[in-house]
């Protein structure tokens, strides 16, 4: 089956960064962007290059450095910014302008433009982008709670106006999967020019539907993903990076689209991110949380031990992990302890010893939530010296 390619468009030194306490430093930000670069990201949105002169540098910087990704920047829908977008990365091998500005009612009444007038200022602002860079990507900021005649219109003069990319961000994660597929596919069919550009999804994490809003989308029409590594982002996150990337290679079957990701980077980049932002990966987190590849009860340790596929449905090493891993606690059976102790060294167990080892153990994961190697070298010292 021949695969539609689905660009992969990563913000996590952008719109990742403006998480309330995320920021990082200057070779932080150089590091993360490697590892973009290095992992087969199309597209890094490197910084907001107006917002500080450290963002400028950072994006430059980045902008110089990168080896094969598009290197993009944001802007706001006025020169002053695009001009300083485009002085930072305009260096890169492929350099990208991304500007935008608010269309949806509560976003139009802060600059205080009618409609007329902000349809003018789409047009000039796309044209000054596309005069400066044949790579324009433009979004209506909260498109998903935008006026459906309006985004037409608007969408149509940023097309005509010289966007190469048109970006629909549901900005306050306000969308649910069918809707947020049928948007791209109604913008598709009925936007003149609509098929001569790329269209991008950009979802927020504020109902807990971002993945799923991203991937619908991609039914829809959307070649573009926006995501972030770890899902970092403004309040709930963005769609995380890992999380698209992984359900398109594991489903496959049902949903025929290939990133250029080496998946097999996922786990170093997603630590790294975590530990220059400060913010930590929950433990349930898919993909990437440190249980996401771990099992504790009986039942599911004895299956994995007899065969992986039981209770895992991707393999640990696709995401660049040594192994899965069976924790030890209250819940877990004989079969795991026994194949932990092998490891350890206690090969010639009878069963009449692990019988007697296994009721130790219960007595102690009932007083500990975690039962590591250590305590149970203990406890088998202790069982030798009762001997
Ligand atoms: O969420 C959003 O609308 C954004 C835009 C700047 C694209 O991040
Ligand atoms: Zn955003």
């Amino acid at each position: 089956m021949t695969k539609d390619r689905v660009l992969i468009f990563d913000t996590t030194l952008r719109d990742g960064e403006q998480s309330p306490g995320a920021t990082m430093t200057h070779a932080e930000k150089l590091e993360i962007a490697e590892l973009l670069d290095e992992m087969g990201v199309d597209i890094i949105e490197a910084g907001f290059p107006i917002a500080s002169e450290g963002d400028f540098k950072a994006v430059s910087e980045i902008a110089r450095l990168a080896k094969t990704s598009t290197i993009c920047g944001l802007a706001r829908a006025n020169y002053k910014d695009i001009d300083r977008c485009w002085e930072a990365v305009k260096h890169a091998k492929s350099p990208r302008i991304h500007t935008f500005i608010g269309t949806s009612p509560l976003h139009r009444a802060i600059p205080n433009l009618n409609m007329d007038e902000m349809a003018e200022r789409i047009h000039d602002t796309v044209t000054h982008a596309r005069n400066l860079c044949d790579n324009v990507q433009w979004s209506p900021m909260d498109a998903t709670r935008t006026e459906w005649d309006y985004l037409c219109r608007v969408v149509e003069i940023a097309i005509k106006a010289g966007a190469t990319t048109i970006n629909i961000p549901d900005t306050v994660g306000y969308t649910a999967p069918v809707e947020s597929a049928e948007l791209i596919r109604n913008l598709i069919a009925t936007v003149p020019g609509a098929d001569e550009v790329i269209f991008a999804t950009h979802c927020h994490n504020d109902l807990g539907m971002a993945t799923a809003n991203s991937l619908a989308a991609v039914e829809g029409g959307a070649r573009q993903i926006e995501c972030t590594i770890n899902g970092l982002g403004e309040r709930a996150g963005n769609t995380a990076l890992e999380e698209v990337v992984m359900a398109l290679k594991v489903r496959g079957d049902i949903m025929p689209y290939e990133t250029g990701i080496d998946t097999t980077k996922i786990m170093n980049i997603s630590r790294r991110v975590a530990a220059v932002s400060g913010f930590a990966v929950q433990f349930n987190k898919a993909i990437v949380g440190k249980n996401a590849f771990a099992h504790e009860s009986g039942i599911h340790q004895d299956g994995m031990l007899k065969n992986a596929e039981t209770f895992e449905i991707m393999r640990p090493a696709d995401v660049g992990l040594s192994g899965t891993s069976l924790p030890l606690g209250k819940h877990s059976g004989r079969a795991a302890l026994r194949a932990k102790l092998n490891e350890l060294g206690f090969d010639d167990l009878a069963d009449n010893q692990l019988k007697d080892v296994f009721v130790r153990f219960k007595d102690l994961a009932d007083r500990k939530k975690e039962v590591f190697d250590d305590d149970l070298l203990a406890l088998m010292h202790q069982n030798s010296g009762d001997e």
